[in-house]
């Protein structure tokens, strides 16, 4: 897919992999428009992109998503590209759980899976008049085994992704012009990630991030980036090891 001028909904686009995924799809000369909460860093991003549209946005709100794809399309004129990106992981003791954990519950599903969905419903039938649509839904290796800490992220990451191939099944009957892409991540060096997991082992996300836009220029659908690649033999040849592998986050 040419992305030059393409029109690219991004989400959380004001940290970690979304910032770079702004940066990277710019550089490609796609026209960008993302959102977050934070207005700090979101006038900073506007700052060094001034040609990025910066909404400001809690996607966790009802009717937050749908707003946000309708003010995209209006800033570009249609849609062509949009990423699911922004989510948030939460780490909770089912078995001890602390106070508020329903409304952290409510939140993390929200925004991790509702939001998604919804924006989905919202952008679908605008790039499905479009000749190089992508809908893409960034999702993780803890979908396929889940880490013990946050139980909710990984039921989240797993359930996008069984949405993410039943909308294939719909688009390749009536919309086949639209690629449907999961992009399974590995543990990648952002503020999410900060203080968990071993640093050295954690990709950079503007790495990543690159990796992303060539795929929005191939033609896969399911795309495993680095260690997420040897998930699939971990799961038919050795499904406990990487269970063992994962638990521990
Ligand atoms: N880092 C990893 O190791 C890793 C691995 C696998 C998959 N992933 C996935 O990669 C994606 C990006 O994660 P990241 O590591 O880059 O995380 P991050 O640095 O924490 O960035 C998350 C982004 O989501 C936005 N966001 C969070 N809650 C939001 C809300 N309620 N409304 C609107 N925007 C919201 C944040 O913006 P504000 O704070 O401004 O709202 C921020 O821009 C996520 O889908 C994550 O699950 C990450």
């Amino acid at each position: 897919m040419e992305l030059l001028d393409a029109r690219v909904l991004v989400t959380g686009g004001t940290s970690g992999i979304g910032a770079s995924l702004v940066q990277s799809l710019t550089a490609a000369g796609a026209r960008v428009v993302t959102c977050g909460r934070d207005a700090e860093r979101g006038a900073a991003l506007a700052a060094r992109h001034p040609d990025v549209t910066v909404l400001r946005s809690d996607l966790s709100e009802a009717g937050a998503p749908r707003r946000v794809v309708e003010d995209a399309a209006a800033a570009l004129d249609g849609l062509d590209v949009v990423v699911n990106n922004a989510a948030v992981q939460v780490h909770d003791s089912y078995v001890a759980p602390s106070p508020g954990i329903d409304l952290r519950i409510a939140h993390e599903l929200a925004v991790n899976l509702r939001a998604p969905l919804e924006i989905t419903a919202a952008a679908l039938p605008l790039l499905s008049r479009s000749d190089r649509g992508a809908l893409v839904f960034v999702t993780s290796g803890l979908a396929v085994f889940p880490k013990k800490t946050a139980p909710v992220y990984c039921a989240t990451k797993a359930a996008l992704r069984t949405f993410a191939t039943a909308v294939r099944y719909q688009v390749a009957d009536e919309a086949p012009s639209v690629r449907v892409i999961d992009v399974v991540l590995p543990l990648v060096d952002t503020p999410m990630t900060a203080g968990r997991g071993d640093d050295a082992g954690k990709r950079s996300p503007d790495d990543v991030a690159a990796r992303i836009v060539r795929v929005l220029g191939g033609s896969g659908q399911t795309v495993r980036i680095g260690k997420a690649r040897i998930l699939p033999v971990f799961e038919r040849m050795a499904p406990s090891v990487g269970r063992r592998i994962l638990r521990k986050g």
